[in-house]
């Protein structure tokens, strides 16, 4: 059936089952192949997306659960102000490895600094606990998180 989805602006119209899980309808319906498919059961965080402006698995959203929210993907999260600055620290930082855990990592990484321009260690961690990095970037990232939040300590 068909349903109309908001996704980094822009709605779409998709005719799909609605238990058709989020991220299927994201690469494969719209093209939009920046998220990833890790495991298939929120294990991971490859898949991760907002919602809302919440880091969500899209690999276990089903299409009839997501209303009208709002969605926002990697194609689109530099253009916000928290995924600007995670994406420029990630470049200065050179977090990425292999590179297919990073949509995920950056997605989470934006939700975190957008909810908590200020965020802890242990908020760190906590927020970024379930996006999995089998090159071991964790390091790296952790530093990208604390130079974004620097970022925002000198704006105010
Ligand atoms: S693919 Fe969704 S959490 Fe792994
Ligand atoms: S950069 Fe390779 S899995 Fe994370």
């Amino acid at each position: 059936m068909p349903f109309t989805i908001k996704v980094n602006g822009n709605s779409h119209s998709v005719d799909v089952d609605g238990d058709t899980p989020l991220l299927w309808v994201l690469r494969d319906v719209l093209g939009m192949t920046g998220t990833k498919f890790g495991c298939g059961m929120a294990l991971c965080g490859a898949c991760t997306v907002h919602i809302g402006g919440a880091a969500t698995r899209s690999c276990i959203t089903t299409i009839d659960s997501i209303g009208t929210s709002q969605m926002t993907t990697i194609e689109a999260i530099g253009g916000t102000p928290a995924g600007a600055k995670i994406q420029k620290a990630w470049l200065d930082h050179e977090v990425v490895q292999c590179g297919y855990c990073q949509s995920g990592q950056i997605m989470s990484a934006s939700a975190l600094l957008a909810s908590n321009p200020r965020p802890s260690d242990a908020d760190i961690d906590d927020a970024m606990s379930g996006n999995i990095c089998r090159c071991g970037t964790y390091v790296r990232i952790r530093e990208a998180i604390k130079l974004a939040a620097q970022t925002n300590e000198k704006v105010g």
